[in-house]
């Protein structure tokens, strides 16, 4: 018993600190120049990071128009009547009085049973987006809680389905995929910025701190490597460049202060018509994300 009570007291503390680092790491981040910072309800820390943005602004070092913040519908609030206090507990967390983008995090819904995670209980409703949560979005806009909507984890299929919606009021303005150079996404990408719908590549670094296949290391990538040191960078940098070149917004997430630097530093390099055909020629598959982020 006393093994188990401990576990739970090391597991507190453990989260708490987590959510100490995560207002820490966005006031560092808004400190280092970032100004779009990727929320979701799911990810639980959304009061740390509105503590830090709030802290920020009534310091004076960014106002709330200088950043774009963005959260996610969970799953279990797809329901039409679900949406708009799905949105305003977001916001009351955050302390904002508006979103920059909403996204539908998953193109699936499920219902509520005892928890917001997903577990072997789970039923799931597929396709909820096109009878609830785009049209209860679309309001989100007219009464002023967004400033736009978007999708994440959409394919193809689901866009589609979703454009062709006869009474469609608001096309989704960003799709928000994993994206890196062991799933490049091009032909989702291309799909998507031919119907003017921006995409954003989540895990842009292969999301390191996952066990992955043994030789899946993006960031040892020996190709990566090579032309990071080519232009004095490193892979972090390249991996991030790539996406900025094809137009692809990215989000690489950090809570160490030199890493959350370094992956701002991409301005100031580009990578050859050569080496970006070099990385979307990499053979090496692998999807990191799954139903449960
Ligand atoms: N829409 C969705 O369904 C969905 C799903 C997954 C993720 N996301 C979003 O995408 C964001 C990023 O995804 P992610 O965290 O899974 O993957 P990621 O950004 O590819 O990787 C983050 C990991 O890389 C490390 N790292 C950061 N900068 C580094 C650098 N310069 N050199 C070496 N390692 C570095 C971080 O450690 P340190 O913190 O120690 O730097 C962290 O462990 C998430 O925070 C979330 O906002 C969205
Ligand atoms: C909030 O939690 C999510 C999910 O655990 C994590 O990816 C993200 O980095 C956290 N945010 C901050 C600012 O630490
Ligand atoms: C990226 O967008 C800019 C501005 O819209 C455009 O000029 C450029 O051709 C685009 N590049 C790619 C690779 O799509």
């Amino acid at each position: 018993l006393r093994n188990f009570n401990n576990s739970i007291f090391v597991f507190l503390v453990s989260f708490q600190s987590h959510l100490e680092k995560a207002k820490d790491s966005v006031k560092f981040a808004i400190d280092a120049g970032y100004r779009l910072f990727d929320c979701a309800y799911m990810y639980q820390n959304e009061s740390e990071v509105g503590d830090a943005i709030q802290e920020k602004i009534k310091e004076g070092a960014v106002t709330r128009e200088d950043l774009f913040i963005i959260s996610k519908l969970w799953c279990t609030f797809h329901e039409k009547s679900l949406v708009k206090e799905a949105c305003q507990n977001t916001l009351t967390a955050l302390k904002l009085d508006y979103l920059d983008l909403y996204l539908i995090h998953w193109p699936m819904g499920f219902k509520l049973i005892c928890s917001i995670f997903l577990t072997p209980f789970t039923l799931f409703f597929v396709n909820t987006f096109l009878s609830g949560s785009l049209c209860a979005m679309e309001d989100l806009v007219e009464i002023g809680l967004v400033k736009a909507i978007g999708i994440a984890n959409f394919n193809k299929n689901q866009i589609e389905q979703l454009l062709s919606k006869p009474d469609l009021k608001y096309k989704p303005a960003n799709n928000q995929i994993e994206s890196h150079p062991y799933l490049p996404q091009e032909e989702l990408i291309k799909y998507c910025q031919s119907k003017g719908i921006s995409v954003t590549a989540y895990c842009p670094l292969g999301s390191p701190q996952w066990p992955k296949p043994e030789d899946f290391s993006l960031l040892d990538d020996p190709q990566i490597k090579e032309i990071a040191a080519k232009h004095k960078k490193t892979s972090a940098q390249v991996v991030i460049r790539f996406q900025v070149q094809r137009n692809v917004s990215v989000i690489p997430k950090s809570v160490t202060p030199h890493h959350i630097e370094e992956n701002l530093k991409v301005f100031d390099f580009e990578l050859t018509e050569k080496e970006m055909k070099t990385i979307l020629s990499f053979k090496k598959r692998h999807r990191i994300s799954s139903i449960t982020l």
